[in-house]
């Protein structure tokens, strides 16, 4: 099975990518903050079996570079577009975990046709309220003194899980990686461009694609009341929640996700070449 690491070069950065599989399918999945691709591992070879899956490090963040605009989600969603215009397929499976939600979002308001379906995973539509703005900003003080280090521990704590803290240490560690991981310019301009991304409440019922939304029950940064609420706000959307695993599902209970991922693809029946 192909599995390579591919670059494009745009908007002043080197920017990475997985690309696996060579389905007629292309899924592109979108990383949270402050992880990377890697979040998508347990994923990735079962999906690549009948897709072709593309999981790029957002800007900034992972072994993409920072280069120009970072702090606007609007420059995220263009880079995945350009990601997408490399692509042979005219549409794609878009797929995003809570920041990669976010830029979905703003995929698909910049380029709906390019969208044959949607994948929401431990996100939220609406923008963020005046007390989470300021707690970004004093994430990114906290981050611009002390580096990942100092922010660590608080982020693990709301990230993950009861169930994950208690009994998944790898899973744990893996996710303590990505954060020390992340580059603190990069961290800074994903706080920015979370702080002042649109309010994607307005876009839900014009969303016209088959859409899945998934969310960890013990997720409380987007917990599962505001994700059944995003999927009663979505013509036809299809709700799934993962016990015992918080924000992180794809890593927290990678069995069911994938499960969840395929089920709702073969009920696709997508044939998106040109
Ligand atoms: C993420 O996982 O991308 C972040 O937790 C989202 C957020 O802080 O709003």
């Amino acid at each position: 099975m192909r599995l390579e690491t591919q670059s494009v070069t745009r908007a002043g950065a080197n920017l990475e990518a997985t690309v696996a599989g060579d389905g007629a399918v292309t899924v592109v999945l979108l990383h949270g903050y402050p992880f990377d691709r890697t979040m998508w591992d347990p994923q990735l070879r079962a999906l690549a079996a009948r897709t072709t899956v593309l999981a790029p490090d957002l800007r900034g963040l992972g072994s993409s570079e920072l280069g120009d605009g970072a702090g606007d989600v609007r420059t995220h969603a263009d880079d995945v577009v350009a990601w997408l215009a490399r692509e042979s397929t005219s549409r794609v499976v878009l797929m995003g975990l809570s920041m990669g939600g976010y830029v979905a979002f703003e995929v698909w308001r910049r380029a709906r046709e390019r969208v044959a379906a949607l994948v929401l995973i431990d996100t939220k539509p609406t923008d963020d309220s005046a007390d989470a703005k300021k707690a970004r900003v004093s994430q990114r003080e906290a981050i611009r003194e002390g580096g990942m280090s100092a922010v660590v521990a608080p982020l693990l704590d709301a990230v993950l899980g009861s169930t994950t803290k208690a009994s998944r240490p790898d899973v744990v560690e893996h996710v303590r990686r990505m954060i020390l991981h992340t580059k603190p310019a990069g961290a800074m301009a994903a706080l920015d461009a979370m702080r002042t991304r649109p309010d994607s409440t307005p876009d839900l019922a014009g969303i016209d694609v088959p859409t899945l939304v998934l969310v960890g029950e013990e997720d409380g940064i987007t917990p599962p009341n505001v994700a059944r609420d995003m999927a009663h706000a979505i013509p036809g959307a299809t709700l799934v929640t993962i016990p015992a695993a918080g924000h992180v599902t794809s890593l927290e209970a990678p069995e069911l996700v994938t499960r969840a991922l395929r089920t709702f693809l073969d009920g696709l029946a997508l044939d998106t070449r040109h």
